[in-house]
């Protein structure tokens, strides 16, 4: 019922996002269905949503009530185009979502999945609107066949949901509870990947310093780090990191594995110890400061980035100097700002907040600045030096020029080399002699020009 069907997929939020919705692909293709790049071509539209902050939430609703005026294909059989909405706001909002959007077919959830197929091929047959929601997961979802999105780089899961409960945040409602891989199982799909010619994996969780610690009871990152690291895989990155659970045996492999990046994504939040205990992130400015001191040391080239909620509940300006002043003195490289956005549910929603909006705005564009002159000065340090990149595609401005990431994490550009067709490098590494360190991107030549 799904063969040679055309789908769509708009996909929203955070890495664990962007998985799911590779593993949506593979378990739809291997029902026949065929994924096209636009709506218009698309017979079924699967929205692949986030509700961390209130503008994620907002483009749901305008994106699924526009595209019901996009007519069909016109050769499809169906009748009416399918849409399901399922990840995080699915999750969340269950039935009621089929209130508010009456062309909604299907929601499903976070835990659901592999139902979806079932799903749209009821909906196809019978035009019933259904809902597919589990509380929590049984166990780990590893075994859905999975289509990547670039054959050289792969998400790896090795945790769902989250256990902390930041008092901002919604994800550990709407993810459920912290739940890992085995051990075995993550070593396993590894090895697989490498065999497959992966060049860089990415191990996935919402805090991945705490993995295991549900199969294992204590934590056990370390060991399944190093793990991937033995695998000979050229580059190995994780995300995310809480700082509260950052050991020092993960710290010493930035120190001793080759191929774990340079890069470390470590989430501050806040630089106030007043603002940290509201957020209920369970760390001192001190503590943190502490890590990136160490972290340092093993590793002195190693580039940092971070997120950053301005506009907490009941933040005073001193706070905020203390979250500036942390800024300031880390020396990031990247810094993902993000106001601070009410979620119903969560603890810090019933905290008083009467903080001017223009107070707030004021803040974070003086922080916004702050980031960009950092990211500016870290740059500056690669400039003269050879770094492997790997190639990504063509840059969005011209077509000679490629794209790629370097080990710590720097967008770079490039010229294709003359006599070389980019599709020939494109998942491959190469050498970048870096000319010129702009804010967001690095540019160079690629060695031997
Ligand atoms: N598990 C990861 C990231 C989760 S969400 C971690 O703990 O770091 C990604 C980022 O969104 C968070 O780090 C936080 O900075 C931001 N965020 C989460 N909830 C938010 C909210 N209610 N308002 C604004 N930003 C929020
Ligand atoms: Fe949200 Fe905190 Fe869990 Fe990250 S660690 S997902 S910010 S509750
Ligand atoms: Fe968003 Fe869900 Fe990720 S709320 S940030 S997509 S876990």
């Amino acid at each position: 019922m799904l063969a040679n069907k055309t789908f769509y997929l708009f996909i929203y939020g955070c890495q664990m996002n962007e998985h799911d919705a590779e593993r949506i692909v593979g378990l739809l293709e291997t029902y026949g269905a065929m994924r096209v790049d636009s709506v218009e071509a698309a017979e079924i539209v699967v929205f692949v949503t986030c509700c961390v902050r209130e503008a994620a939430d907002i483009r749901l609703m305008g994106q699924a009530a526009s595209i019901k005026n996009i007519p069909l294909p016109a050769d499809s059989t169906l009748n009416k185009r399918i849409v399901a909405v399922g990840g995080c706001i699915g999750q969340r909002d269950g039935l009621e979502l089929l209130e508010k959007l009456d062309n909604v077919d299907v929601v499903f959830g976070t835990h659901t999945i592999d139902q979806l197929p079932g799903l749209l091929i009821k909906a196809a047959s019978d035009h019933s609107r259904s809902v597919s929601l589990l509380e929590e997961s049984a166990g780990f979802a590893s075994d859905l066949p999975s289509h990547r999105k670039h054959t050289w780089a792969a998400w790896l899961p090795i945790t769902t949901g989250c256990d902390n409960f930041c008092t901002y945040c919604i994800v550990p409602y709407v993810r459920g509870r912290e739940k890992s891989r085995t051990l075995e199982d993550v070593l396993d799909e590894a090895s697989l990947l490498v065999s497959e010619g992966v060049k860089e994996i990415t191990l996935l969780g919402q805090n991945v310093n705490s993995y295991g610690r549900d199969l294992y009871g204590s934590p056990q990152f370390a060991k399944v780090l190093k793990g991937v690291c033995d695998t000979g895989v050229d580059r190995v990155r994780f995300a995310t990191s809480h700082p509260k659970d950052l050991t020092d045996e993960v710290i010493a492999l930035f120190g001793t594995e080759a191929n774990l990046m340079p890069y470390l994504h470590l989430p501050a939040q806040s630089g106030s110890n007043r603002i940290l205990r509201e957020m209920n992130r369970r760390y001192t400015r001190e503590a943190y400061l502490d890590l990136v001191r160490k972290v340092r040391q093993a590793n002195p080239d190693i580039s940092l980035s971070t997120d950053i909620i301005v506009g907490f509940p009941g933040e005073t300006e001193e706070d905020f100097q203390q979250t500036y002043n942390l800024v300031k003195e880390v020396g990031y490289s990247q810094v993902f700002t993000f106001i601070y956005s009410k979620r119903e549910g969560t603890p810090a929603a019933e905290m008083p907040d009467d903080t001017p909006r223009e107070v707030i705005q004021d803040r974070f564009d003086r922080l916004v600045a702050l980031v960009q002159e950092n990211a500016y000065q870290q740059n500056q340090r690669f400039v003269g030096r050879w770094l492997d990149v790997l190639v990504e595609g063509p840059s969005k401005r011209d077509p000679r020029v490629f794209t790629g990431h370097s080990p710590h994490n720097v967008t770079v550009h490039a010229k294709v080399p003359s006599g070389v067709a980019l599709e020939d490098i494109v998942g491959t590494m190469v050498q970048v002699r870096i000319d010129e360190a702009k804010t967001w991107y690095l540019t160079g030549e690629v060695v031997g020009e």
